[in-house]
């Protein structure tokens, strides 16, 4: 099977293919996934919420991203790993977001990185863009930018704010991304900005007028015990999957059901 590239995701685009992305964590949920035929699987920094039970995305560090991006490299020969660039990895300077980019591609394995923001963020798109490491960019809802927004908000509801996020997402275009994410935004917009880009626009809360699709694996699996927004599709009952199974075998220990002749050795 041949790897999913950039040059893939922008054909798709281009025949009106939609793009599907979903977030992956780790090896065996990655090697199912690739054998579905996930297009992208992007090891976010919603990690930090859905698996490491952070009350944000804020406290990820490069190295977590790394270690996990590992494991979900090994499991995909097929899709293409987008590894998120963490809070603090490319906010600081150039030279910094340059160096997080590159460790995320040499010691992670992912094919390209991720970075949220816009206009702010277009001079830091280029240099990495610069060193060959593909950028998808990251506008709208932007996690962590939770402090600024007063929760995570909806953005672009009004006309000002709007127009400011299709200068953004120009701006990712003109940086040289090759991909943006449209987070939380009115489905109106995201498909004006789909039609304005040439570029790949992947939406979450953005509404089907994007060129692709993501969201966090954990919610469509319904792992999450906490409230999961209404954007979110649940596609499986995975905790009470999860519970059913494990109090069969809490049940079967404590009754001597398990383990059978089957499961010993003599
Ligand atoms: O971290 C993440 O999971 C993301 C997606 C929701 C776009 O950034
Ligand atoms: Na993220």
């Amino acid at each position: 099977r041949k790897q999913v590239t950039i040059l893939d995701i922008q054909k798709m685009k281009d025949e009106g293919t939609p793009i599907t992305v979903l977030t992956c964590y780790d090896y065996p949920t990655a090697r199912i996934m690739d054998g579905c035929g996930i297009d992208v699987i992007l090891v976010g920094d919603s990690l930090g919420v859905v698996v490491a039970g952070h009350e944000n995305t804020l406290p990820v560090t490069v190295d977590e991203i790394i270690y996990h991006s590992r494991a979900v490299m090994r499991a995909t020969p097929r899709a293409m790993v987008v590894a998120d660039m963490p809070f603090l990895s490319y906010q600081v300077d150039i030279p910094t977001a340059r160096l997080n980019a590159g460790r995320l591609i040499k010691e992670g394995g992912a094919a390209a990185v991720k970075l949220e923001g816009g206009t702010n963020m277009a001079d830091t798109i280029r240099a990495i863009t610069s060193m060959d490491i593909p950028v998808m960019g990251h506008i709208g809802l932007t996690p962590q930018s939770i402090h600024r927004m007063g929760g995570y908000r909806v953005q672009g509801k009004k006309e000002e704010q709007a127009d400011r996020l299709m200068a953004d997402a120009l701006a990712v275009e003109a940086a040289g991304a090759f991909a943006v994410t449209l987070e939380g935004i009115p489905q109106k917009l995201a498909r004006k900005i789909t039609e304005a880009l040439t570029i790949p626009t992947i939406g979450i809360g953005a509404g089907p007028g994007c060129d692709g699709q993501v969201l966090v694996l954990h919610d469509i699996l319904g792992l999450c015990e906490k409230y999961s927004p209404k954007f979110v599709k649940r596609y499986a009952d995975g905790r009470a999957l999860i519970a059913d199974a494990v109090s069969a075998y809490i049940a079967e220990v404590r009754s001597g059901e398990f383990p059978t002749e089957a499961h010993s050795f003599n």
